[in-house]
């Protein structure tokens, strides 16, 4: 089922929560609805969108996800265009895992991997939970496999757990996830819907939380990709979101910075693959949610597509 249309509560309600860029799927406005909902929106008196952080909204985090590219201010109304669908590099975790391995960096064994290819969701996490094929095995509190519904419409994809991830074992639940989460819930999804077309599985690249939420390393990655990898196997999304550059390079092999993989239809394991803004960058730079608006209603726009 698509989204709701956004409507002039609704837009209230998130502006209320701190999400203060609704970008309304062009597909689903006619004139009308277009004229009276614009004047409700945030900035749109003034023709450009606001960007303060509400004061819902924590303080800016230390960075979890790598800086974007340059940015240039958005000054269009809220309204998502159309953009250009392309397809991309598709190597993904594989080539992670073999790029780390083939320098040598601490690749999981084929036990390991023959292993993980026969486990489902719930002993996916218990493997996880159990694991120490990389240093981060002793040093975690809880190791963050993945949450959400088991055959979910999307899968959103972060880097790693923070701290608050490594405290509770679950992902995206610090204020980085409490945006995640009010961001989805703008365009019909949430973790917990109980219906897979409303619902969305949440998990990272690496399970266990780096220590000082410094960069996962190679050995890291390599033996942590084969766990993403079959939960995508098994989750089998319509969709998969990349949020940040850490997690956009792992699903699509590719180098190039986050400002060059958005905006794109790109593809992994045959599942198309939009990359986005991590929540973590947004919360220091509120002004980039209008792009990561523009992200998610061209994820959207891709389910629609029959
Ligand atoms: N950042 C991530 O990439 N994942 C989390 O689970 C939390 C913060």
């Amino acid at each position: 089922m698509p989204p709701q249309l956004p409507d002039a509560r609704r837009l209230a309600l998130l502006h209320a929560l701190g999400v203060q860029q609704v970008w309304l799927r062009r597909a689903e406005l006619d004139a009308d609805t277009l004229t009276r909902l614009l004047p409700t929106l945030p900035g749109a008196a003034r023709g450009v969108p606001q960007h303060a952080a509400s004061p819902g909204e924590p303080a800016p985090q230390p960075p979890r996800a790598a800086r974007p590219d340059a940015r240039t201010p958005p000054t269009s109304v809220p309204v998502c265009a159309p953009t250009p669908r392309q397809q991309g590099p598709g190597a993904g975790l594989a080539a992670t895992a073999a790029g780390a391995a083939a320098r040598g960096a601490g690749e999981p064994s084929a036990a390991r991997l023959q292993r993980i290819a026969e486990l489902d969701l719930d002993q996916l996490a218990e493997f996880s939970r159990a694991c120490r094929a990389c240093k981060l095995g002793a040093q975690r509190r809880h190791a963050v496999p993945g949450v959400g519904h088991p055959r979910a419409r999307v899968m959103v994809v972060g880097e790693a757990p923070g701290a608050e991830e490594d405290q509770r074992g679950e992902p995206f639940v610090g204020a980085a996830g409490r945006l995640l989460d009010n961001m989805l819930r703008a365009i019909g999804l949430a973790r917990d819907a109980a219906d897979a077309e409303q619902a969305v599985y949440i998990a990272n690249v690496i399970k266990c939380r780096p220590p000082g939420n410094r960069n996962p390393e190679p050995d890291e990655i390599a033996q942590c990709a084969p766990i993403l990898r079959r939960q995508i196997e098994l989750v089998q999304p319509r969709l998969l979101l990349a949020l940040g550059r850490f997690a956009a390079q792992a699903l699509t092999g590719s180098s190039e910075p986050i400002g060059r993989l958005r905006q794109r239809v790109l593809q992994h394991a045959g599942i198309p693959l939009v990359v986005s803004y991590h929540p973590a960058y947004l919360l220091r730079m509120p002004e980039d949610k209008a792009k990561s608006w523009a992200d998610l209603c061209l994820a959207m726009d891709t389910l629609d597509k029959p």
